[in-house]
C-alpha cells in the first residue's frame, strides 16, 4: 500500500482500518491495553517518542511530560501512543554519547515508519537526543512536533548561581591550580538541583532552542524550566497541535526549509550558543536536502551580534532567560536579520510569533543597539593547510588576546596521552605553546567526543595563565570555554594534515582572516605523508564499527553516509 496522505485515508488506516484477520489482528492486540473500540475510527494516531531513561538524567521527566502531551492529544481527537527511543545521557555514556546520536535517529526513523502513525511529537532534552530525533523525523518527515524537556532551574552554591556543566571546568582549573580543595569545590548537590538538562546556554540548552528557531517546536518552549507548569502546558498545547498538523499535512521539510536553517545559524549566534549547533544541524540540513555548508554558518552570523549573556559566555542561566522573555525575545530583536516569514508548528509566522514578546530584563537579553557582544564574536570557521575542510572556534568563549596568535606545537596523539603528562612540571610547555591533541575524530576517537578544552597544564596555571591556544579534531562541550580550535577536518585518523604536525612546528591562528597555518612546507609535509600510518581500527563490530566504516567527517555533520537524506513514510508492506 502507498502513503494515503493525512487527506481522506490516514497512513493508520492501513493497520486500524483495515479488514479480516490482519485489522482483527492489529485492533486486538492494541485492546489489551484497555483501550475501548472507538480509538480506531479513523482519529488520527499519534506516537510520542520518548527518550526518557534513568540512564540519561537531563531525560528522567519525560515521563511526565509525554502524560501532558497525550492529555492534549486526547482532547483534539487524536489517540496517542508513546513509544521509548534511545535515550542518551551525556554525562554517563562512553566513550561519547555522540557516538550513538545517529543510532537514536535511526532507531527512531524506523520506529516511526514501521507503525501506524500519522504525526509524532518528539520527546527530548539532553544534547544528543535532540538532533538524534529531529534528524530521524526529517527523513520519515511525517507531521512532527518537539517538545524539549527543558532545563534544571540554577544551581545554587554559598549563596550564588552555578552551571552545570561550565562551573565543573572552573572548578577544574581551580583544582589543578591548587587554588581550591576537592572538599571546597563540592557541589555536586547543588549544581543539578532540579529535573531537566545542563541550565547554561550549553548544546542541550542551544539544541533546544535550535528547534524553536527552526520552527519545529511551540515558541517560548526552549526556556521554560523542567519543572516549570508552563513546560506541562506547553506539551498539552503540543499534543492538540499535532493533531491539527496532521489534518493539515504540515511535514518537517514544509518548516526546516533553507531560511529556517539561516535563521538558526543567525539565533545560535545572538544567543551564544554552541559549537555542537554546527554539526548537528549540517546533519538535519542533510537528511531533508537542504544545501547547508559550514562556510554558511560564519558568512550568517558574522553580523549577528550576541545579544544573550548567558554562560558559559556570560552571567546568566536557562532560568534566568526564561524570565527576561525568552527565545521571542532574542528573534523579535533580531526582526530584520530573520526570514520572519517562514512557517513554524504552529501554523503562525515568525512574525506572527514573536511580534508581542516582551523583554522583562534587558540584562539577561540586550537589544542590537547596546548587544552583550559585538557582531561577528559568535562561531567562526577556519580554513588552511592545517584545516583543509574546516574547522570552528567560539570566539566568544575565547581570549581576545589568542584570536591572533602564532606559537610553537607540542603534539599528543591522544586525549588520554596529554593528561598523562599535562601536570609534570617539566613538560615543555609556556603560555605561547599550540597544544595540538588529536585522535580525537568521528573516526579515531570513535564518536568525536568533546575532549578539545583539555584543562591547562597545573604549572601554568599556578603562574595565572588563564587561556592557550588548543587545536583538536574533537569538539567542545557547549558548557566549556577556552581559545580552542575544534572540529578539524579531515581529522587525524584519516590522514588529515593534524596527522602530520610536529613538535616545535610553527602555528599561526588568524581569527580575523579566518585563518589556521601550519607554517611547513608543502614539500616536508609531502614527506611526513609518505610514511604516516593510519592508526589500527578501534572497533571490530557492532554499532562501532559501522559507525566507523561509514561516518561523515566533521564539515558534513558526522552522519553516516547512507543516512543522509529521506526515506519518506510510505507504509510498509504487510508480512501476514
Ligand atoms: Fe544532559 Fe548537559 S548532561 S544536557
Amino acid at each position: 500500500m502507498t502513503d494515503t496522505g493525512t487527506h481522506g485515508r490516514r497512513r493508520s488506516a492501513a493497520w486500524f482500518g483495515a479488514g479480516g484477520r490482519s485489522g482483527m489482528v492489529y485492533r486486538s492486540w492494541m485492546r489489551n491495553q484497555g483501550y475501548s473500540g472507538e480509538v480506531f475510527d479513523g482519529r488520527p494516531v499519534i506516537g510520542i517518542a520518548t527518550t526518557w531513561s534513568e540512564l540519561a538524567p537531563c531525560n528522567s521527566h519525560l515521563q511526565r511530560v509525554a502524560e501532558s502531551v497525550k492529555r492534549g492529544v486526547w482532547q483534539a481527537g487524536g489517540f496517542p501512543l508513546e513509544f521509548p527511543a534511545m535515550a542518551l545521557g551525556e554525562t554517563l555514556m562512553r566513550p561519547t554519547a555522540m557516538l550513538y546520536r545517529n543510532l537514536l535517529a535511526m532507531e527512531a526513523e524506523e520506529l516511526i515508519r514501521a507503525n501506524p502513525l500519522d504525526g509524532v511529537v518528539l520527546l527530548s532534552g539532553c544534547d544528543k537526543t535532540t538532533p538524534g530525533l529531529l534528524m530521524a523525523a526529517s527523513s520519515v518527515d511525517l507531521p512532527a512536533i518537539m517538545v524539549t524537556g527543558g532545563p534544571m532551574l540554577n544551581g545554587k552554591y554559598r549563596g550564588g548561581d552555578v552551571g552545570s556543566g561550565t562551573q565543573v571546568w572552573r572548578f577544574e582549573a581551580e583544582l589543578a591550580a591548587g587554588r581550591m580543595t576537592e572538599e571546597e569545590c563540592f557541589a555536586e548537590g547543588c549544581m543539578a538541583r532540579s529535573n531537566g538538562h545542563c541550565m547554561t546556554m550549553g548544546t542541550a540548552s542551544t539544541m533546544a532552542s535550535m528547534a524553536e528557531a527552526l520552527g519545529m517546536q511551540l515558541p517560548y518552549s526552549a526556556s521554560w524550566p523542567a519543572v516549570d507548569s508552563r513546560r506541562y502546558e506547553t506539551a498539552q498545547r503540543a499534543g492538540q497541535r499535532i493533531v491539527a498538523m496532521v489534518e493539515e499535512d504540515l511535514r518537517p521539510s514544509q518548516i526546516m526549509t533553507r531560511a529556517a536553517f539561516e535563521n538558526a545559524i543567525r539565533v545560535n549566534a545572538a544567543i551564544g550558543g554552541s559549537t555542537n549547533a554546527v554539526i548537528h544541524l549540517l546533519a538535519i540540513a542533510g537528511r531533508l536536502g537542504v544545501p547547508l555548508s559550514l562556510d554558511d554558518f560564519d558568512a550568517l552570523a558574522r553580523e549577528v551580534p550576541t545579544l544573550v549573556d548567558l554562560q558559559p559566555s556570560g552571567r546568566f542561566l536557562m532560568e534566568d532567560f526564561c524570565y527576561a522573555g525568552g527565545l521571542p525575545v532574542v528573534m523579535r530583536e533580531l526582526g530584520g536579520l530573520l526570514h520572519t516569514e517562514a512557517a513554524t508548528v504552529n501554523g503562525r509566522t515568525v512574525a506572527e510569533n514573536v511580534g508581542d514578546a516582551e523583554c522583562w530584563n534587558r540584562e539577561v537579553i540586550r537589544t542590537l543597539d547596546d548587544p552583550f557582544q559585538e557582531a561577528g564574536t559568535g562561531t567562526a570557521v577556519l580554513r588552511g593547510n592545517l584545516a583543509p575542510n574546516g574547522a570552528v572556534i567560539k570566539q566568544s568563549a575565547a581570549s581576545r588576546h589568542l584570536l591572533q596568535h602564532r606559537g610553537r606545537a607540542l603534539v599528543f596523539d591522544t586525549p588520554e596521552d596529554y593528561i598523562a603528562v599535562h601536570a609534570d612540571e617539566d613538560l615543555p610547555v609556556d603560555e605561547d605553546t599550540v597544544l595540538v591533541i588529536r585522535g580525537s575524530g568521528p573516526r579515531g576517537y570513535p564518536g568525536m567526543p568533546e575532549v578539545s578544552n583539555v584543562v591547562l597544564p597545573p604549572k601554568l596555571l599556578r603562574k595565572g595563565v588563564e587561556d592557550m591556544v588548543r587545536i583538536c579534531d574533537g569538539r567542545m562541550s557547549g558548557t566549556g570555554f577556552g581559545t580552542v580550535v575544534l572540529h578539524v577536518a579531515p581529522e587525524s585518523a584519516v590522514g588529515g594534515p593534524l596527522a602530520l604536525v610536529r613538535d616545535g612546528d610553527w602555528i599561526t591562528l588568524d581569527v580575523p582572516a579566518r585563518a589556521l597555518t601550519l607554517e611547513v612546507a608543502e614539500e616536508e609535509l609531502e614527506r611526513r605523508r609518505a610514511t604516516w600510518q593510519p592508526p589500527p581500527p578501534v572497533a571490530a563490530r557492532g554499532w562501532s564499527r559501522l559507525y566507523t566504516e561509514r561516518v561523515l567527517q566533521a564539515d558534513q555533520g558526522l552522519d553516516l553516509d547512507f543516512l543522509v537524506g529521506s526515506s519518506g513514510h510510505e507504509v510498509p508492506r504487510e508480512s501476514h
